[in-house]
């Protein structure tokens, strides 16, 4: 049964969901963050791409994925055939939570109560959106999407429900394969990750 909430939900648009998002202060990542980093994309899209939370460069400019992360993932996603323009890139938590250290602002993983809280964006989001697949880029946004803690390293590849029953593809978050030291090893993940993307595209013809 459609609640209420979702009803209303998904009268709304992208963009009002959008406007309000940036006087939000549902928790207190708002106090030092630039802005509130929104979603980005098409209420057509067939998939929904969910990282973690903004990063330094996504901060400044307002748009997610848009720093070194997201220039591996566009490259991958290419590579799979999935063009990034037809899709909606979003973050569980969409402040930057940072620790300033000197000049620089080191990235802080957001907390349960955090992730909690941003929901309230992120359902909005998939309900006016309802894609065939969302893709939980790393154990944030998979926790955020499935409301549990979820084992990334054995579940990864695989398909699981979303609190409200969307498929939720679980895999890496792309700052993980540029973090990794080894060549080899590096090669490797990155086309595992590679061979999820092309899982995703299949869910999205489905
Ligand atoms: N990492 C994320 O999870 N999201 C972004 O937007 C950028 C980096």
């Amino acid at each position: 049964m459609i609640s209420q909430d979702d009803k209303e939900a998904r009268s709304k648009t992208l963009k009002t969901v959008r406007e309000e998002a940036e006087g939000c202060t549902r928790c207190d990542l708002y106090k030092n963050a630039t802005q509130t980093v929104f979603g980005e994309g098409r209420r057509s899209a067939r998939v929904v791409f969910v990282g973690e939370q903004p990063g330094d460069k996504e901060d400044i400019e307002g748009r997610p994925f848009v720093g070194p992360a997201g220039t591996l993932f566009d490259n991958i996603l290419e590579e799979a055939g999935i063009d990034r323009k037809k899709t909606y890139v979003t973050n569980a938590v969409k402040h930057f939570k940072f620790e300033p250290r000197g000049k620089r602002r080191i990235h802080s993983k957001p907390n349960a109560g955090e992730i909690r809280a941003c929901r309230w964006w992120l359902d909005q989001e998939l309900t006016i959106i309802r894609p065939d697949v969302a893709v939980a880029l790393g154990a944030t946004a998979a926790r955020a999407l499935t409301g549990k803690q979820v084992p990334i390293t054995r579940l990864r590849g695989s398909v699981v429900e979303s609190a409200e029953g969307v498929p939720v593809l679980i895999t890496v978050h792309p700052s993980y394969l540029l973090r990794i030291p080894n060549a080899a090893e590096k090669e490797r993940e990155r086309e595992r990750f590679a061979k999820d993307m092309r899982k995703v595209k299949e869910l999205m013809k489905g």
